[in-house]
């Protein structure tokens, strides 16, 4: 036998029973996301390289460690996309989608890709169901972000979720406090690990996402983004709060919550799962008000979330139950003819709109009947060439295991279906 190939590591497949889980984790997501007035985009899953390092940031963790970047056979450079903000802003400027209304709102559904080392809730190829509203400064479009993310969590069975919010401030604001920190741990670089002291020369927020505990006790005393806000910034920042109350949405304001992706400006925001180890971000966001003037639009602000489908499954797996496959009726054909007449009764019930399916190699009655209680048939219409000859066939209920013989020519009705 010659060598079987498997799938790569950390890039499971979905097979059929957990897709259906999946489907109805989307079609929730969709219905959701409809009644909130957004629309679905879908980008390619490779974009030019230079697209995520511009808007993700050269010095993240994503662009410098876990990009899968390539060069093509034109010798273009070509990357996998990490995650969808990046392609929807290409996507909204290519097309100036900001003509068609003065808010867009977009949803996307799909796989996402991150060279990290896989282990349980991280994957190589991960997915997200994500949105992302452009063109107002509004808190309350915030709020309408996080409440949105929420509600789809919980309407895919997730409870028991922590949602942490901070704000990063304005650009200016940012700047003011990346200083200040700074300044603050130019004393204490021989305390830091190894990772923070280049943290510290290249993107010195992410010293927040350190595990280590002598960091993070030094961190623990170092200043904090909400001391460093504009009059203005700390004004918005309490209508996100206020209105999130308002909504009924709990949350802990978490000053060490920076997030990995150099876009952000104003609040930011992450769901956190008990379920889920030590990956335990479900789902995150928050704004990027310069990234769309950054991509070489004008100023235009705006705020999105992302959703780790795999994570959310994995947290609510015990609360959710896949529907039942199954499917209407079964059909046996016992002998030539009767076999013919069963594909042409399963043609016709198909295109009438009925589930249904017939035995191809199996002989015996048994076995078919063994194959039609696989498949989770409710009926089973049986005919054989002796019956096809008298015009009546077999029909059996598999719920209440009762049988009757009912007119050939009845069987095209569906409303015996
Ligand atoms: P992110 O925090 O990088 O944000 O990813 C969002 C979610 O994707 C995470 O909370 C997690 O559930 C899931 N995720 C990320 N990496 C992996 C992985 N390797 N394996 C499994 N799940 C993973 C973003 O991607 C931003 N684009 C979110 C956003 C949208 N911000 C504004 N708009």
């Amino acid at each position: 036998m010659k060598q079987k190939i498997k799938a790569l590591r950390g890039m499971p497949d979905i097979l059929p029973e957990e897709a259906r889980i999946w489907q109805q984790a989307e079609d929730t997501a969709r219905a959701i996301f409809c009644q909130y007035g957004y629309e679905e985009i879908r980008t390619p899953i490779i974009e030019e390289t230079a697209l995520f390092k511009r808007s993700i940031g050269e010095e993240t963790d994503i662009v410098q460690k876990q990009m899968y970047s390539f060069k093509d056979r034109g010798d273009r450079d070509i990357a996998l996309r990490p995650e969808g903000t990046a392609s929807i802003v290409r996507a909204y400027l290519e097309h100036n989608l900001g003509k068609i209304l003065p808010v867009s709102k977009f949803y996307y559904i799909g796989p996402m890709f991150r060279n990290e080392r896989p282990q349980a809730g991280r994957l190589r190829q991960f997915h997200q169901v994500g949105a992302e509203a452009i063109g107002s400064f509004s808190p309350y479009l915030d709020a309408e972000v996080i409440s949105l993310m929420m509600k789809i969590l919980k309407a895919c069975g997730l409870d028991s979720t922590e949602l942490k919010i901070n704000t990063l401030g304005c650009a200016k604001d940012k700047k003011a406090f990346e200083q200040a920190l700074k300044k603050a741990l130019a004393g204490r670089l021989n305390c830091l690990c190894e990772d923070c002291v280049k943290r510290y020369e290249r993107n010195i927020l992410r010293v927040f996402d350190c595990k280590n505990e002598s960091c993070r006790q030094i961190l623990r005393a170092a200043p904090k983004i909400i001391d460093h806000l504009c009059p203005g910034c700390r004004n918005n920042f309490s209508q996100i709060k206020t209105m999130l109350a308002s909504a009924g949405i709990k949350y802990i304001i978490t000053p060490s919550l920076v997030r990995g992706l150099d876009y952000y400006t104003g609040a930011v925001f992450e769901v956190s799962h008990r379920n889920l180890g030590s990956q335990d971000a479900v789902a995150a966001g928050g704004r990027y008000d310069n990234l769309i003037e950054d991509m070489g639009g004008g100023m235009t602000p705006a705020c999105g979330f992302a959703i780790g489908t795999d994570r959310l499954l994995i947290a609510a797996k015990d609360n959710i139950k896949a529907k039942k496959a199954g499917i209407d009726l079964f059909l046996i054909g016992l002998g030539d003819e009767a076999q013919k007449r069963v594909f042409s009764i399963l043609t016709d019930l198909r295109n009438k709109g009925i589930s249904c399916q017939m035995g191809l190699d199996e002989k015996s009655l048994k076995s078919q009947m063994r194959l039609a209680d696989r498949v989770e048939a409710k009926r089973v219409l049986i005919i054989g060439d002796e019956e096809l000859k008298k015009g009546r066939v077999v029909l059996r209920d598999m719920e209440n295991k009762s049988q009757k013989e009912i007119r050939l020519e009845d069987v095209s009705n569906t409303h015996l279906w």
